[in-house]
C-alpha cells in the first residue's frame, strides 16, 4: 500500500531501533579512504586455474581482496547488452584484464599485496588481430549496411573501377588524467560515488546493478575531468562499480587511481579497422558506385562498439556525393582490450577510406587531388545534395570553407611553388593537400538527444547552475555560464556552476558527439525563460505595467520593450518574487526536434545538422628518415556563431592536433600473443608542442549562424578532429614527388617507417615506368 492517509512506520525506525541511522557525527567513520589495486592477466586468453592470495596477510596495510564473490549484484558492466564480466570467475578474454583486486589502506599496500598473489592459467588459442577475426569469422553485434541504388550493376556498368585495402590503427585517450573514481557508503545502503566520468546517469545505473540495489541509492557525481575524449564515456564505469563494490564490502570509502600504464592497458582505445572497397567512377574522375567493408576492433566485449561502427557507415561518403553505394559494417570480437568511444566516434575511420579512394584515383588519371574532391562534392539540390542514408543537407557550406581556406592558404600559388622547390630538391620534398569535413551532429542513437538543468536562484541574487553535462577540459561549462546569462541578462559573476550530479539532473546522456552545449545550453535557456516568466510578472506589478511578456532582461535591469524608461533592477525583482512567494529556482528541459532513424532500413535524419570545415596542411618529408615537419596550416572551421570563439578556436586547434596523432605518430603495437607493447609514453608518441606548426592559421567561419541550435552556434568538439586528414595527405603529396606512379600506399599512421617504405614504393614503381 502507498498513498497518504496509510498507517506506515516511520521512514528511519529500523535505523533508529539497530542504531544505523546516520547523524552528523557519525560521519566521521568514513575518514580513512581505501586504495584499489589490480592483478592482471598475462594472457590474452586463458582458463584461471586457481589464485592463491595466502601471502598477502604479509603485507601491512593489507585490507582485503575483491573477486566476483563480493559482488552483491550482477557481475556485469556492459553498457548496451550484458556481456562485460566485471571481475573475472573462469577464463580470462585479453592480455592485461584483471582478474582480482587488492584492497588496501594506501595505494602502495595494495600494490604489495597484488604483487604477492599467485594466478595459475591455462593459456588458450587467442584471436589477437581484426584481420584474423575477420578471417574466421568472428564477429559480434549486427553488421551494418546502407545502400542506394543498386552499385553492383554500376560498379559493372562504371567507365574505371579500382579496388583496395587499407588497416587503421587504434589511439590511445591519453587524457591527462588517467581512470579515477571513489566511493562513500552513506551508512544507509546508499553510495556516493565521484567519478572521472562523461557520463554520470550510466555510472549511477551500471553501480546500481552490480550492487543490487535501486538507482535512488547511488548518487553519481562528476567534478571535472582532465581531458576524457569518450574514453570516460563507458569506461568509467568499470572503475566506480570496483569502488562501490570495495565500499560495500568495507564499509569504508574507497578510491581506485590507475598508473598510466594501467589505464593504457586495461582501459578501451579507438577502434581500429580493417577496410575493403570497390569503387567505380568516370575519366573525369568523378565516383559512380561504391561498395565499402568496414571492420571494426571491438575487442572481447561490444562496449559502444555498434554506435561507433554506425557513426562509420553514415561518414564513409564525407564530403561526397556517391550515386550508388553499399558499405557494410562489422565489429570483429577477438581477444583484445574492448575499444570504445573516441573523438569522432568511428566518424574519422568512416571518412578515411573514402579519402584514400579520392587519392587513388586522382594519381590514377592524373588529377589534382583537389579538383578530384571538388568534382565530387555535395552541391545543388535534392538528390546530389542529399546522403546516401536519405538525409538533405539543407544548409550545405561546404563550398564556402573550402573556397575560403583555398583562398586564405593561397593554395594555388604554393602548389606551384612547391612542385618548383621539389624539382631541384631531391631529397627533401614538400607536399600540400586540402580536405574537406562534413560531420553530422546528434547522437545516431535518438533517444539521447534530450538534455536537463536545474536553475537556482537565491535572494542575495547568486545563481546555482546545475545541468547534466560534464567538464572535460572542452569548456562546457563556460559556455552554459555565458548562455544563462545571456539568457536573464545578468552578469556572468553571479554564477557558480555546480558538480555534474544525478541528484540535481537526473537521466542525463553522456556529455558526447559534441552535443553538450547543444543539448544543456537548450535546457538551461528553458529553464532560465520560465524564471524569467515569472519575475517579469512581478517587475510589471513593481512598475505598474501591464505585457510582462514584452519584458526585457538586459545588464541586470528589467524593463518592458515598449517603455524602456521605467526600469527595475534584477536583484530588486529576485527580493520581490522572493517576497511575493513565488519559486526562485526551476528546472529546464529540452529534446532535439525533428530527428528519426530507422535502423533496419538504414535511413532517415539522424543528424539536426552538419558541421563543415576545410584544411590546407602543408608537410617537408626527409627521404632519408621518413621523418617530416608540419610547416603551416590553414583551417576555415563552421562553429555557426560562436558562442565564445577562444574556446571554440581552442577546441579546433586541439582536436586538429590530436587527429594528426592518430594519422601521423600514435600507434599501438600488439604482438602475436595478444600483448600491447606500446603502453607508456616512452613507446607510445603523441603530439607535442613541437609538432604545432608555428603557422597555424584558424578562421572561424563568419556570417554563419545556424538555424535552432542554441543562439546559433554548431557543435564544436569532434569535428575538427577530421582536418587532419589533410596531414596525412601532404605528407603522401610529399612521398609522391620521390617518383612518378600511379599510386602511393601510405599506412595509417604515417609514421616514419611507414613513410620510409612508401618514398621505397614510389621510388622502385618509377623505375619501373621510367625503364619502359
Ligand atoms: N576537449 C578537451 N579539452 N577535452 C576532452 O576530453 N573531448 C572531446 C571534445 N573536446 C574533449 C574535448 C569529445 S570526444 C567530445 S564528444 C566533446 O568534446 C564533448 O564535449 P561537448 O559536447 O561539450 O563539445
Ligand atoms: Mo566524444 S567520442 O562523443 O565523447
Amino acid at each position: 500500500m502507498s498513498g497518504v492517509g496509510i498507517k506506515k512506520t516511520h521512514e528511519s525506525a529500523e535505523g533508529h531501533v539497530t542504531g544505523h541511522a546516520m547523524y552528523t557525527d557519525d560521519q566521521r567513520q568514513f575518514q580513512g579512504m581505501l586504495s584499489l589495486y589490480p592483478v592482471l592477466s598475462p594472457h590474452a586468453k586463458a582458463k584461471i586455474l586457481s589464485i592463491d592470495i595466502s601471502k598477502t596477510s604479509e603485507v601491512e596495510g593489507f585490507v582485503t581482496v575483491l573477486t566476483a564473490d563480493d559482488i552483491p549484484g550482477e557481475n556485469d558492466t556492459g553498457v548496451i547488452i550484458h556481456d562485460e564480466i566485471l571481475i573475472p570467475t573462469d577464463e580470462v578474454y585479453y592480455w592485461g584484464q584483471a582478474v582480482i583486486w587488492t584492497v588496501g589502506e594506501t595505494e602502495d599496500a595494495a600494490r604489495k599485496a597484488a604483487e604477492k598473489i599467485v594466478v595459475e592459467y591455462e593459456p588458450l588459442d587467442a584471436i589477437t588481430s581484426v584481420r584474423e577475426a575477420v578471417k574466421l569469422g568472428s564477429f559480434q553485434g549486427q553488421p551494418q549496411v546502407i545502400r542506394r541504388g543498386d552499385p553492383e550493376k554500376a560498379l559493372s556498368k562504371a567507365e574505371m573501377t579500382l579496388e583496395g585495402e587499407l588497416d587503421m590503427n587504434g589511439q590511445d585517450h591519453f587524457y591527462l588524467e588517467t581512470h579515477t573514481s571513489w566511493a562513500v557508503p552513506d551508512g544507509e545502503g546508499g553510495y556516493k560515488i565521484y567519478a572521472s566520468t562523461q557520463h554520470p546517469s550510466e555510472t549511477q545505473h551500471i553501480v546500481a546493478r552490480v550492487l543490487g540495489i535501486p538507482a535512488n541509492f547511488v548518487v553519481a557525481t562528476c567534478i571535472r575531468m582532465g581531458g576524457a575524449f569518450g574514453g570516460k564515456e563507458s569506461q568509467a564505469n568499470i572503475f566506480a562499480s570496483l569502488a562501490a563494490i570495495a565500499a560495500k564490502k568495507t564499509g569504508r570509502p574507497v578510491r581506485v587511481r590507475l598508473r598510466r600504464h594501467h589505464d593504457m592497458i586495461m582501459t578501451g582505445k579507438r577502434h581500429g579497422y580493417y577496410a575493403n572497397y570497390r569503387v567505380g567512377f568516370t575519366k573525369e574522375g568523378k565516383i559512380t558506385a561504391l561498395s565499402a567493408n568496414l571492420y571494426s576492433d571491438g575487442g572481447w566485449s561490444l562496449d559502444l562498439s555498434p554506435p561507433v561502427l554506425g557513426r562509420s557507415v553514415l561518414h564513409i561518403d564525407n564530403a561526397y556525393y556517391i550515386p550508388d553505394l553499399v558499405v557494410c559494417g562489422q565489429i570483429t570480437k577477438s581477444n583484445r582490450v574492448s575499444n570504445t568511444a573516441y573523438r569522432g566516434f568511428g566518424g574519422p575511420q568512416g571518412m578515411i577510406v573514402i579519402e584514400d579512394i579520392i587519392d587513388r584515383i586522382s594519381r590514377t588519371l592524373d588529377i589534382p587531388p583537389d579538383v578530384v574532391r571538388e568534382r565530387n562534392f555535395y552541391h545543388g539540390e535534392g538528390e546530389t545534395n542529399t546522403t546516401h542514408y536519405g538525409q538533405e543537407l539543407y544548409d550545405n557550406r561546404l563550398s564556402r570553407v573550402w573556397s575560403e581556406v583555398k583562398q586564405n592558404s593561397n593554395f594555388a600559388q604554393r602548389l606551384a611553388e612547391i612542385d618548383e622547390y621539389n624539382q631541384s630538391s631531391p631529397y627533401k620534398k614538400k607536399g600540400i593537400a586540402i580536405t574537406p569535413v562534413k560531420f553530422g551532429v546528434s547522437f545516431n542513437k535518438t533517444v539521447y538527444n534530450q538534455a536537463g538543468a536545474l536553475v537556482l536562484i537565491y535572494t542575495d541574487g547568486s545563481i546555482q547552475l546545475n545541468h547534466g553535462g560534464t567538464e572535460m577540459g572542452q569548456g562546457l561549462h563556460t559556455k552554459m555560464i555565458q548562455v544563462a546569462a545571456h539568457s536573464l541578462g545578468v552578469n556572468n559573476e553571479r554564477f557558480r556552476m555546480m558538480h555534474t550530479s544525478t541528484e540535481k539532473v537526473p537521466n542525463t546522456s553522456a556529455t558526447a558527439a559534441s552535443s553538450g552545449s547543444d543539448l544543456n545550453g537548450q535546457a538551461i535557456k528553458n529553464a532560465c525563460e520560465t524564471l524569467k516568466a515569472r519575475m517579469a510578472t512581478v517587475a510589471a506589478k513593481i512598475l505598474k505595467l501591464d505585457a510582462p511578456e514584452d519584458f526585457i532582461f538586459e545588464d541586470d535591469w528589467i524593463y518592458c520593450k515598449s517603455y524602456p524608461k521605467a526600469r527595475v533592477s534584477f536583484d530588486e525583482v529576485i527580493k520581490q518574487t522572493y517576497n511575493e512567494r513565488i519559486s526562485l529556482s526551476a528546472t529546464g528541459y529540452y529534446r532535439t526536434p525533428n530527428i528519426h532513424w530507422d535502423p533496419v532500413e538504414g535511413k532517415g535524419r539522424p543528424f539536426y545538422y552538419f558541421a563543415y570545415g576545410a584544411a590546407v596542411s602543408e608537410v617537408e618529408v626527409d627521404g632519408f628518415a621518413g621523418t617530416f615537419k608540419l610547416k603551416k596550416v590553414d583551417i576555415v572551421h563552421d562553429v555557426g556563431q560562436s558562442l565564445n570563439p577562444f574556446i571554440d578556436q581552442g577546441q579546433v586547434e586541439g582536436a586538429f592536433v590530436q587527429g594528426m596523432g592518430w594519422h601521423t605518430m600514435e600507434e599501438l603495437v600488439w604482438d602475436d600473443l595478444g600483448r600491447l607493447r606500446t603502453f607508456a609514453p616512452s613507446t607510445y608518441k603523441i603530439p607535442t608542442i613541437s609538432d604545432v606548426p608555428e603557422h597555424f592559421n584558424v578562421h572561424l567561419l563568419e556570417r554563419a549562424p545556424s538555424n535552432g541550435v542554441i543562439y546559433g552556434s554548431k557543435a564544436v568538439g569532434e569535428p575538427p578532429f577530421m582536418l587532419a586528414i589533410s596531414v596525412r595527405e601532404a605528407i603522401r603529396a610529399a612521398v609522391a614527388a620521390f617518383g612518378k606512379t600511379d599510386y602511393v600506399p601510405l599506412p595509417l599512421p604515417a609514421t616514419p617507417e611507414a613513410t620510409l617504405a612508401a618514398i621505397d614504393y614510389v621510388k622502385a614503381h618509377s623505375m619501373e615506368t621510367s625503364k619502359v
